[in-house]
């Protein structure tokens, strides 16, 4: 269940960096001397995505709905900031957070995402040869469960930095990150699904959040605008839809991917999501209200989960006819 805090009082770490684009801080719950990472929505010179956080709450908590181990994000006031916060997912004194691009960077020293050159070997392969080069191939699971439930939010934004794994703080590592990465090849745990906001048409303006409620058409042509930021080739950006059909081919993936859609339509029921979605400010105090999720958006909201939903499960029925 999602709830309320004013964490203004709690303090706040400035020492320590956080990659990302959003502006957010890490603070000390005083009552239990955990940490927590506060983020607010993105903003850009000419767009503000203000109801942003509010599709990292709900992408968590339908998540978790639909099995999948999604970080916990509640709903916070700092000062006058308001934004989502999950606790922790490290203890530094145990253990660290390793993204994606530790290993990909680990198999190949070239690979810089921040160099346009780079951007096109984001592919599933670049990612599955990466991490068999750790022996981690077994973790590819949770990659494709991970696309999976990026394909039902509508995430753009898994890049090499929104998800990883956690990994023992190293004894014999000397530091150096590759041996590192090495020596807790067996002992990572995929962490919890995190960073998922960028999904739920929380870039969409209000204007036009109205006109695509009452336009089918428009709503169609927006879903099947989606695209994965992982590829499949190295030639464009493909929805994820596609990129999970490409998968799908694939025969040492086949089972798992039907597997997992089969799972998900088992315990996908849309009264459960509407109630998610239509509650997911009731905690607001009365002083915040102006903050909550207009009406509007959660009828788009459980629309565009509804018909991606529809989009996953038609692949397995694609796949049947082709398959059998
Ligand atoms: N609960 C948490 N536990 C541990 N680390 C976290 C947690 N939340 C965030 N982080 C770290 O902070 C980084 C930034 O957080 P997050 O990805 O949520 O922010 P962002 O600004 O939305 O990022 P992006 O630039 O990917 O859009 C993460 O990549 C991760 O390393
Ligand atoms: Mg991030």
């Amino acid at each position: 269940m999602i709830k309320f805090y004013d964490i203004s009082q709690w303090q706040e770490k400035p020492h320590f960096q956080t990659g990302g684009t959003r502006d957010k801080v890490i603070v000390e719950n005083p009552e239990d001397g955990n940490l927590y990472y506060f983020k607010t929505s993105l903003k850009r010179a000419n767009d503000e995505y203000k109801h942003e956080f509010w599709s990292e709450i709900i992408a968590s908590d339908i998540g978790r709905e639909l099995g999948f181990n999604t970080l916990h994000y509640d709903v916070v006031i700092n000062k006058n900031k308001i934004g989502c916060l999950s606790k922790s997912m490290v203890d530094a004194n145990r253990n660290k957070l390793s993204e994606i691009i530790n290993y990909l960077r680990g198999y190949d020293s070239n690979y810089n995402p921040n160099d346009k050159s780079s951007y096109c070997k984001y592919t599933f392969r670049f990612i599955e040869q990466a991490l068999r080069s750790y022996n981690m191939e077994g973790e590819m699971r949770h990659i494709v469960t991970t696309i999976i439930f990026d394909s039902l939010i509508g995430n753009g934004d898994r890049h090499q930095e929104n998800w990883g794994f956690i990994i023992p703080n190293s004894h014999g590592g000397n530091g150096e990150e590759h041996t590192e990465l090495v020596v807790n090849a067996v002992k990572c745990v995929f962490a919890p699904i995190y960073d998922s906001g960028s999904c739920l048409g929380r870039e969409l303006l209000d204007e036009k959040i109205e006109k695509m409620l009452g336009d089918d058409q428009m709503l169609y042509a927006y879903i099947n605008r989606d695209r994965c930021e992982i590829r499949w080739d190295s030639a464009k950006k493909i929805s994820h839809f596609d990129l999970i059909e490409q998968i799908m081919e694939q025969p040492n993936y086949r089972q798992t991917v039907e597997d997992e859609i089969a799972r998900i339509e088992r315990v996908f029921n849309a009264e459960k999501i509407a109630k998610i979605i239509n509650g997911i400010d009731q905690h607001l105090p009365e002083n915040l209200t102006q903050y909550g999720l207009p009406g509007n958006r959660k009828q788009l909201i459980k629309k565009i989960v509804s018909l991606r939903f529809d989009k996953l499960t038609e692949l397995k029925c694609k796949d049947c006819k082709t398959y059998t």
